[in-house]
C-alpha cells in the first residue's frame, strides 16, 4: 500500500530552496573555531559563489583552491587558503545537481558560520571545504550510517549482503575503475535489492577501494540486521536498499572492464542521502494508517520551487505536457531532471488576490495530508504566477477510466469498492478529521486521481477556499462546482455545506457503479437523470440491472446493493436527510447495519460557474427546478 518512494524525500529535499525552512534534509559536519580570520571568511564566500556559478558547467564535479589574499599569514601563521570540492551523485546531472549545490551553498554558511573545516551532505550532492588540502586523499572521518526499518529474516542474509557489496566494490574499483557502481541483486522471490557504492574520483583507485572497504568493515556493527542501510565517509559511501533510489543509466558500474585512462584526473566524490532518508524510513515505521505526515515531521514551510525548474520540467508549459484543465487552471505534467514526475497546476490569475493571503492558504492546504488526498509538494509564486506542484498520479483520473470503454475494464468490482471507500475516507478527513473543516465544493470523477495501485486520491481540495480570499464582494457569491455533481441548494442558492459534498459523493458512487456520467445521462434513451433512474430502479427492487456491464463477472450483489443504497441516501433532495461522511464510512464498513430508505433524489443541477446574482438563472438550460417525477 505504501507507494511513496524514497524519491519523495529526495524531492522534498531538492525542492527546498533557501528561503523555506527545509523540514528534512542533510547531515553536516562543522568544525567550529573562534579564530577565523576575515580573509578566510572572504575566501569561503568566494568558494561558495564559485560553486554556484561553476556547478552547471562542470558536469557535477569540480574542486578548487581559493587563495585570493596576498597576506596569507595574517593570523598567527594560519593560512587563509580554502580548499573546496563539490560533487553530485554520479547519476544526477544538470540542473538538479546545480539545484542541490545551490541549496548546499546557501545552507552551509547558515549552518556552519564559524567553521574552518566543513562538510554538508545532501542525498545527491556534497560540498566540503577546509583550510587543509584534502584533494586526492582518503577522508574517513567522520563516518555515519543510517538504517531502515526492514530487518533481515536470518543471519545468512547478512553474509549475503556483505558478499554482494564486496562484489560491487570490486566492480567499482577493479572491473570498471569508474569509482562508482550500482547493481540490482536478485534477493528472494520477487524481491530485488539495490546497491550503490561511490568514492571520490580524485582518489588513486587503490584508495577508493580502501575507503569503501573501510565502510564495509563498519557494516557488521551498524547495519547487518537491516535490509536498508547506508554508510558514509567524506570520501565515499555505500548503500543498499529495497527500493531503487538511483537513476538507471548506462554510465558507471555497468560497463565491462575496459582499461580506462581515467587516471584520476579530476575528482569526484559524493555521498548522498541523509536525514531525509532516515526521516522517510522513520515515517514509514511510525505511520499507522491515515495521516502520512503531520506537524511532527512537517514543522517547516512548504518548499518553494523556482520558476525556472518548473519551466524546464514542463518544457515551458508546452502543449504536449498539458494534462488537462481543472477548475482553477491548467495542469501540466513535469519531469524533473532526476526523472521524478510531478503534476504542475498553473492557477489562473484572479485579480485582487494578495500573495500573502494566498500563500497562507497554500500552507494550510499543505497541512492537509491523507493517503486519499493528492499531496502538495511545493509551490511557486514568482513573476506573478501562482503554481502548485503535486505528486504525479500515474493512472490519471477516475473520470478517464470510468467513462472510457477500454479503460473501464481495468476497474473490477473490488477496485471500484476500494475507490468508493478511499474517496469516503478522504472526504471524512477533510470534513471532520483535519483541524479545520474543509468543504471541497467540486468533488467529481475528474478530481479523483488514481495512483499506480489504483488507490484514489482527491485533488483540488482547499482551492475553493483559497480562491475566495481576496475576491471582492461581488465575486464572493461565485459558485464553483460542476454540472452533474452540485447539490441543489448549492446550485440554486449558493449555499454550501458538508452536505453538498455528500451529495457530490453520492453522485460519484452511482457513477462508479453504473459506469455512466450523471451529466448527459438524460440525453440517452432513459430520458431522465441518472439519479432518478437509479432511484426508480432501486425502488422497484431491480438494483442489479443498473450495474456497469463490465462488472458482471466481478460484482458481489450484496456489496453493490449496499453501495447503491448509500449513494442514493447521499443524493437526497433535502440536505438534512443526507448522512454525514463519517456515517457513510460506517455504513460502508458494516454488513449488518439497517439503512434508512432513501427519499427521492434531487435533480442535479448547476454549471461550472453560476453567478448568484444572475437573474436568468431559472431560464438557464442546465437548471431544472421543477419536480417532474410523479409520486
Ligand atoms: C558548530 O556551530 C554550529 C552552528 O553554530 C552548530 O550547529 C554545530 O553543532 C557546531 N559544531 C560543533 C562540532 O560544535
Ligand atoms: C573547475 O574549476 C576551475 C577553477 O574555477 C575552473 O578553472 C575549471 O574550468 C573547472 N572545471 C570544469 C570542468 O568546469
Ligand atoms: C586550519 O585551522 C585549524 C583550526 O582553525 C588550525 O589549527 C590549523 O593549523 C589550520 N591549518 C592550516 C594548514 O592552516
Ligand atoms: C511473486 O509474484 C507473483 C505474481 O506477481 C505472486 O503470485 C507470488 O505470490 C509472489 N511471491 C512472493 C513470495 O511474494
Ligand atoms: C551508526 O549510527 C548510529 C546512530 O547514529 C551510531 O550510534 C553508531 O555508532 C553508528 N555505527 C557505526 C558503526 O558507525
Amino acid at each position: 500500500m505504501i507507494t511513496m518512494k524514497i524519491n519523495l524525500s529526495f524531492m522534498l529535499l531538492l525542492l527546498t530552496t533557501t528561503n523555506a525552512q527545509p523540514p528534512i534534509y542533510n547531515k553536516n559536519f562543522c568544525e567550529n573555531s573562534t579564530h577565523i580570520s576575515p580573509s578566510y571568511k572572504t575566501n569561503v564566500k568566494t568558494l561558495i559563489s564559485w560553486v554556484t556559478s561553476d556547478s552547471f558547467t562542470s558536469k557535477g564535479f569540480n574542486y578548487t583552491i581559493i587563495d585570493d589574499h596576498d597576506d596569507n599569514n595574517n593570523d598567527i601563521g594560519f593560512s587563509d587558503v580554502v580548499y573546496g570540492l563539490y560533487s553530485c551523485r554520479y547519476d544526477i546531472t544538470g540542473y538538479l545537481c546545480q539545484f542541490c549545490l545551490t541549496t548546499a551553498a546557501s545552507d552551509i554558511s547558515r549552518q556552519c558560520p564559524n567553521s574552518v573545516t566543513t562538510i554538508i551532505w545532501y542525498d545527491v550532492c556534497i560540498l566540503r571545504y577546509s583550510n587543509q588540502s584534502f584533494h586526492g586523499k582518503v577522508s574517513l572521518s567522520p563516518t555515519w550510517n543510517i538504517t531502515g526499518p526492514r530487518k533481515i529474516k536470518d543471519s545468512t542474509e547478512a553474509e549475503k549482503m556483505e558478499t554482494a557489496m564486496k562484489g560491487l566494490i570490486r566492480k567499482a574499483t577493479i572491473e570498471t575503475k569508474q569509482f562508482w557502481a550500482v547493481e540490482e541483486f536478485h534477493w528472494a522471490e520477487n524481491e530485488t535489492l539495490y546497491g550503490w557504492v561511490q568514492c571520490d574520483r580524485d582518489l588513486p583507485s587503490d584508495d577508493c577501494g580502501q575507503c569503501l572497504y573501510a565502510l564495509l568493515d563498519l557494516f557488521p556493527q551498524c547495519c547487518a540486521t537491516n535490509l536498508q542501510w547506508a554508510i558514509f565517509a567524506p570520501s565515499c559511501g555505500i548503500r543498499l536498499d529495497d527500493e531503487k533510489f538511483y537513476q538507471s543509466s548506462g554510465k558507471g558500474g555497468t560497463g565491462k572492464s575496459r582499461k580506462m585512462i581515467i587516471s584520476l584526473s579530476v575528482v569526484g566524490f559524493v555521498v548522498l542521502l541523509c536525514f531525509s532518508v532516515y526521516f522517510f524510513w522513520y515515517r514509514k515505521r511510525v505511520r499507522k494508517d491515515e495521516i502520512t505526515l503531520d506537524e511532527e515531521t512537517w514543522n517547516g514551510d512548504l518548499p518553494t520551487i523556482p520558476l525556472i525548474t518548473i519551466l524546464q520540467s514542463t518544457n515551458n508549459f508546452s502543449e504536449t505536457s498539458k494534462l488537462g484543465e481543472g477548475g482553477f487552471g491548467l495542469v501540466f505534467k513535469g519531469m524533473l531532471p532526476n526523472g521524478r514526475q510531478i503534476a504542475v497546476k498553473k492557477l489562473s490569475k484572479f485579480s485582487g488576490q494578495g500573495s500573502e493571503e494566498f500563500k497562507n492558504e497554500i500552507m494550510f492546504i499543505a497541512k492537509l495530508q491523507h493517503r486519499n488526498l493528492v499531496r502538495l509538494l511545493a509551490y511557486c509564486l514568482e513573476e506573478n504566477e501562482k503554481i502548485l506542484v503535486y505528486e504525479y498520479m500515474s493512472n490519471g483520473s477516475l473520470h478517464s477510466h470510468l467513462f472510457d470503454d477500454e479503460k473501464k475494464t481495468q476497474l473490477d468490482w473490488n477496485i471500484r469498492l476500494s475507490i468508493i471507500n478511499g474517496i469516503a475516507k478522504g472526504i471524512v478527513y477533510l470534513h471532520e478529521d483535519s483541524r479545520l473543516r474543509v468543504i471541497h465544493r467540486d468533488l467529481k470523477a475528474s478530481n479523483v486521481l488514481l495512483d499506480d495501485e489504483m488507490n484514489p486520491k482527491i485533488s483540488d481540495f482547499g482551492l475553493a477556499r483559497a480562491f475566495e480570499i481576496g475576491q471582492n464582494q461581488a465575486n464572493t457569491k461565485r459558485v464553483m462546482g460542476t454540472f452533474g455533481y452540485m447539490a441543489p441548494e448549492y446550485a440554486m442558492e449558493g449555499l454550501f455545506s458538508v452536505k453538498s459534498d455528500v451529495f457530490s459523493f453520492g453522485v460519484l458512487v452511482l457513477e462508479i457503479i453504473i459506469g455512466r456520467k450523471n451529466s448527459g445521462f438524460h440525453l440517452s434513451d432513459h430520458g431522465q437523470s441518472l439519479l432518478l433512474y437509479a432511484w426508480k430502479v432501486w425502488c422497484a427492487g431491480k438494483c442489479l440491472e443498473l450495474i456497469d456491464q463490465v462488472l458482471v463477472k466481478s460484482f458481489i450483489a450484496s456489496e453493490v446493493e449496499k453501495c447503491l443504497h448509500i449513494g442514493l441516501l447521499c443524493v437526497q433532495q433535502e440536505a438534512e436527510d443526507r448522512p454525514t461522511m463519517s456515517s457513510v464510512v460506517l455504513m460502508l464498513g458494516s454488513d449488518t447495519m439497517t439503512l434508512p430508505k432513501p427519499n427521492q433524489p434531487a435533480y442535479s443541477v448547476g454549471r461550472t460557474t453560476l453567478n448568484e446574482t444572475s437573474t436568468s438563472r431559472s431560464s438557464n438550460n442546465n437548471v431544472t427546478i421543477s419536480n417532474m417525477l410523479p409520486r
